[in-house]
């Protein structure tokens, strides 16, 4: 039987592990939400159990174990952590705990600032010149980084202005910047060098770095949020807010975060909150929260501390943008047009207020990469604060047995063998509408708005109709009775007589449309246009080679070859030619041509208009012979290649005749183009 000592022990150790592995390691294996909420759980647990707590508990120390490598030194006045919220009503009873320990109702100011992701700094200045820098390390005592912080170029060594006081502290953070995090990623993936997971974990390895060579070289920045006097400087009186303070550290020559704003109400906290919650990620920099400070320094005073926080602020937080959860199954989904995604399925998981239980694994490559398995303990994150996605696997808690996810060989709807199409690097099965999953799925396109367009005719009385057996492919839609589709769920009658309308009146289609229903793989709706235009008739689309349809201009080979083989497979064939038979199928106005050779007659000649065009205004048969490579020219000279004239010519015409010029109409030109 588990005990609530087991149960302590076991929370104590996994939280030690990963305080070493982040203070020491300069490494992640947890999340910090994770972290936060197995704190939170052993908290809980020695608050009921008291006899259990101890001193070396986590939940009794501020901060982090220590390296050895740095010399250690003992902080003036404890570097204390900060309370943490993460939902307003935590922050209004911060607000209700100030006003009762004040015992006033009356108004109180807030300074609210960005709660940077970085790591807490002390620097101690005498007589205006950097005497030591420290990092927070337990709290009590930290490392001297007097060396590492002279190299970083916002921390001055010297401070500004004739008002400097005797002794002073500024405590602060050091973080880097997003972009640099990045750019010293890249270079250590070339220089095969140590990887850091985040911005947070790589600031840390440049400030406690053992050479200081090494810290000037990566970009770190510092940013002050706070100081303390320590003798009776004049100026002292002056600086009776924090707010007041702040703006005294910039003229001394600190860099003070400039999002900083005085509220006086929880409205104005709340706002400033939900701002920096959307903004976070447009930052070059991380912060996971805001702060809210009491303003004035007497009531700071009054208000005072507790053993690991000032009752005076708060940090109210960010929900974290990266979670932790287990993998449940990766299930294999088939696409309308055969095309094959991994999908992951896991424990929901609630991010940035959202929540989330899948995630797409995009190919085979993913899977390769995270080298997945089934029970894995999975970091989710929403790439771009939106799609959710699988940033890396914690293999540290893989167990023994796990089940490793593999790419199937068969389509897992009809079994048919998957074939991979290493250029697009997709897995794909063929079996086009003979597989149950592409066949709802491609019936549902072929009949879509952009395509076929019937209305009431979406995916859910589909999948009936295929249930029941009265469709099979798109030709047998236009069979459908109205007894077929009163018969089936939520469709009564006068839907089912709307979608027999709509099915008898879209039998009139434009081959664009037409070739957009079908379905090709990556022919969307310009390719579809380009293609109805170039072929303007279905039989020629039918027979054309790869040769053809790579000389249209804008279609490459991947798609050539797709439509090529589409053509190709008899059962396509077969329907199509039936669907031919059932419409009728009209080209687009020649106005609205878009020509699309690559090799045309009219490729390098020069050409001149004259007459009237039935057909095309002068200025688009202008642009029509410029796409078709030609160039047009306004007047007869020897060089000119060919003539072209329509209604009402001119003496255009006589000229060309004489210098024995090729004189074409206008409806030669068609034949042409
Ligand atoms: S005030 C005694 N202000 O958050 C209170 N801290 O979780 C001192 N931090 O150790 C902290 N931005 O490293 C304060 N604007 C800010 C901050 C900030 C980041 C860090 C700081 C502190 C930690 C507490």
């Amino acid at each position: 039987m588990i005990t609530i000592k087991n149960k302590i022990d076991k929370l104590r150790k996994k939280l030690l592990k990963c305080e070493y592995s982040y203070h020491i390691l300069n490494k992640s294996i947890i999340s910090d939400a994770e972290y936060d909420y197995l704190l939170n759980k052993l908290y809980m647990l020695e608050v009921k159990n008291k006899q259990f707590v101890t001193s070396d508990s986590p939940t009794q120390k501020i901060g982090s174990n220590l390296t050895n490598k740095l010399q250690k030194v003992i902080h003036f006045s404890p570097m204390l952590s900060l309370e943490n919220t993460f939902d307003f009503n935590g922050y209004l009873d911060f607000e209700k705990r100030i006003k009762k320990s004040l015992n006033t109702h009356k108004t109180i100011n807030f300074c609210c600032e960005l709660k940077m992701d970085g790591i807490a700094i002390s620097l101690i200045y005498e007589e205006g010149i950097l005497l030591r820098a420290a990092t927070r390390g337990d709290g009590y005592q930290g490392e001297n980084i007097t060396s590492n912080a002279k190299m970083i170029k916002s921390i001055p060594s010297q401070l500004k202005g004739s008002d400097i006081p005797k002794r002073l502290e500024v405590r602060g953070e050091v973080f880097m910047l997003k972009s640099d995090f990045y750019k010293l990623n890249e270079k250590s993936k070339i220089n095969k060098t140590k990887i850091f997971s985040n911005p947070r974990n790589a600031a840390a390895g440049s400030l406690r770095h053992i050479d200081s060579k090494i810290t000037a070289s990566r970009k770190l920045i510092f940013s002050c949020y706070g100081c303390y006097f320590f003798d009776n400087f004049k100026g002292i009186e002056n600086f009776s807010t924090h707010h007041k303070r702040l703006m005294q550290c910039m003229k001394w020559g600190f860099p003070v975060n400039k999002e900083i704003i005085n509220c006086s109400n929880h409205v104005e906290v709340f706002n400033f909150y939900k701002k920096f919650e959307k903004k976070r990620y447009l930052l070059d920099f991380d912060v996971d929260g805001i702060v809210i400070k009491v303003d004035s320094i007497d009531f700071q005073k009054k208000l005072g501390y507790n053993a690991k926080w000032p009752r005076w602020a708060i940090a109210f937080k960010f929900f974290s943008s990266e979670r932790i959860t287990k993998l449940h199954d990766v299930k294999f989904e088939v696409g309308r047009t055969g095309v094959i995604t991994p999908v992951a399925y896991f424990e929901s998981i609630c991010i940035s207020g959202v929540m989330i239980k899948k995630a797409s694994l995009y190919n085979k490559n993913e899977i390769e990469r995270l080298n997945l398995h089934i029970d894995d303990s999975i970091v989710i994150c929403r790439s771009g604060d939106v799609i959710p996605k699988i940033l890396n696997v914690i293999k540290s808690k893989r167990l023994d047995n796990a089940k490793k996810v593999i790419f199937p060989l068969f389509c897992p709807s009809c079994n048919t063998q998957l074939l991979e199409n290493k250029e697009e690097k997709i897995i794909r099965c063929h079996a086009g509408l003979t597989c149950n999953a592409q066949k709802k799925k491609s019936l549902s396109h072929f009949f879509s708005k952009k395509s076929f367009n019937v209305t009431g005719l979406g995916p859910k009385i589909i999948t009936q109709l295929i249930k029941k057996r009265v469709v099979k492919n798109p030709v047998d839609f236009f069979y459908l009775t109205y007894f077929d589709l009163i018969e089936l769920q939520n469709v009564g009658h006068k839907k089912s007589i709307n979608i027999i309308n709509s099915l008898n009146k879209c039998r009139k289609i434009t081959f664009k449309r037409f070739i957009y229903a079908l379905g090709i793989p990556n022919v969307g709706e310009i390719f579809a246009e380009k293609i109805a235009n170039y072929f303007i008739k279905s039989d020629k689309l039918f027979h054309t080679n790869i040769a053809e349809l790579n000389s249209i201009f804008g279609i490459g080979t991947v798609i050539a070859n797709n439509i090529f083989n589409y053509f190709s497979t008899d059962s396509n064939c077969n329907m199509v030619r039936r669907l031919v038979k059932e419409l009728e199928i009209f080209s687009s106005h020649p106005e609205n041509l878009i020509i699309n050779s690559k090799k045309t007659y009219f490729l390098g000649k020069k050409v001149v208009l004259t007459g009237v065009f039935d057909a095309f205004s002068r200025k688009k048969l202008n642009s029509v012979l410029t796409n078709l490579g030609a160039q047009v020219l306004n007047n007869i000279s020897k060089n000119t290649d060919v003539l072209i004239y329509g209604k009402k010519f001119g003496s255009k015409f006589l000229k060309a005749r004489s210098l024995n010029i090729k004189i074409i109409s206008e409806k030669e030109l068609y034949s042409l183009i």
